[in-house]
């Protein structure tokens, strides 16, 4: 006797490809998709980070991207075709790296094209990309769009001109280039570094945290959750016509200031001598770590991809749950997250820079 069967349409089983899967946005994004019922392939660098893919259900693959890896082998023992591709690495120099994401790219689209799927790339660049806006309360305050001209800083300048190169291989591959704003959330995000400048005041006598920066600066994050949902709408969308070839920036439904996140980190941390706007007259010299992740300011609009595919943001701001954001990331530190480790190495780097 035959079982008997539900007749529920159950939709065709998905591929996806994630480069940084171990990173702060490819883990998600491959969370994110394999909570959506898509075959996740994760590309790791380091052996030892494939046992987080295993145990979140990503089939990790191990390689270096450059421009004569080998694992693209690895994968079509798995699978011929992709239909789609996400690129979440993070390298500075930018230029190299992409160009051998690129050719990578092309050889995982000429096998899935001669096997009859043609994917769609999807990669990562950033809104500051556009560079700053006004601060809360200027005149004529208006927020980025995918339409305002590229003004980057000099240390991403190559990867804001050069990522804009994915474009050009339509022989082969649709694309779609995303600019999330700063994310917050879990292990890795830079604005931990926000609760270690706090937690380090909390221990000083007068338990006060001193700003150089302009308490009107616009901080636009994004839950990074919510930005893994971006990718997976993209993704998902059922004309993807109307996705390829288009720049989307994900950002939270409004932006806050460094005023409310700095009220928020009072209370948090007990800080009775406060956070305090103090003169930005220092931080023309060497800028501090912090400077660099309080001090940008930029508003962004994120309508595009709302629009087009009806993704929102649902999780609460950075200064709305402030407390639990930070109990998630003590917790990741105490555990030794790779990620939070990571932001830390990097940003002690990257204050020692003049910008
Ligand atoms: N984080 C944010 O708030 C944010 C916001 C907007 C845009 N972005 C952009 O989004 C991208 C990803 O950011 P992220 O924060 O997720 O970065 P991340 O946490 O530093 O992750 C970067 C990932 O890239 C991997 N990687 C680097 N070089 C590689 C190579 N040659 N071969 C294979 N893997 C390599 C790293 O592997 P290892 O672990 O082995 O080093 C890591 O998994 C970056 O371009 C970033 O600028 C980030």
């Amino acid at each position: 006797m035959t079982e008997p069967t539900i007749p529920i349409a159950h939709p065709h089983k998905k591929t996806v490809f994630v480069t940084g899967a171990n990173g702060y946005i490819g883990s998600a994004v491959c969370r994110t998709f394999v909570r959506a019922g898509w075959r996740t392939y994760g590309l790791v660098r380091r052996p030892e980070a494939a046992s987080t893919l295993i145990s979140d259900e990503v089939i990790p693959i191990i390689g270096s991207i450059s421009k004569d890896a080998g694992f693209l082998e690895d994968l079509h023992k798995h699978t011929k075709t992709v239909d789609v591709v996400i690129s979440c690495t993070e390298q500075l120099p930018f230029g190299e790296h992409f160009e051998a994401l690129l050719s990578l790219f092309r050889k995982l689209a000429a096998t899935s094209n001669q096997n009859g799927v043609r994917p769609l790339v999807i990669t990562t660049s950033g809104c500051k990309d556009y560079g700053v806006t006004g601060v809360h309360g200027s005149p004529g305050l208006a927020p980025h769009t995918e339409d305002s001209p590229l003004q980057p800083v000099d240390i991403i300048r190559e990867r804001a001109l050069k990522s804009l190169d994915i474009f050009v291989h339509e022989d082969l591959f649709d694309a779609v280039l995303v600019r999330p704003t700063p994310l917050f959330g879990y292990d890795s995000s830079y604005y931990g570094l926000a609760f270690e400048a706090a937690e380090a005041a909390a221990r000083t006598e007068n338990r006060a945290l001193q700003l150089p920066i302009d308490f009107n600066t616009i901080l636009h994050g994004c839950h990074i959750d919510d930005c893994a949902e971006a990718y997976l709408a993209l993704a998902e969308h059922a004309d993807r016509a109307a996705v390829v070839k288009q720049c989307f920036n994900i950002s939270a439904h409004r932006y806050d200031t460094l005023s409310n996140i700095a009220k928020a980190l009072e209370v948090e941390y007990s800080l009775k001598g406060g956070v305090v706007e103090i003169s930005p007259a220092h931080a023309n010299a060497v800028v501090s770590s912090l400077n660099l992740v309080l001090g940008y300011t930029q508003f962004v609009d994120s309508t595009k991809i709302r629009r087009l595919t009806g993704w929102t943001d649902r999780r609460m701001l950075l200064s709305e749950n402030l407390h639990v954001y930070r109990m998630a990331y003590e917790e990741a530190a105490r555990r030794g997250h790779e990620g939070v480790l990571r932001i830390k190495e990097r940003m002690s780097v990257l204050s020692s820079v003049k910008v």
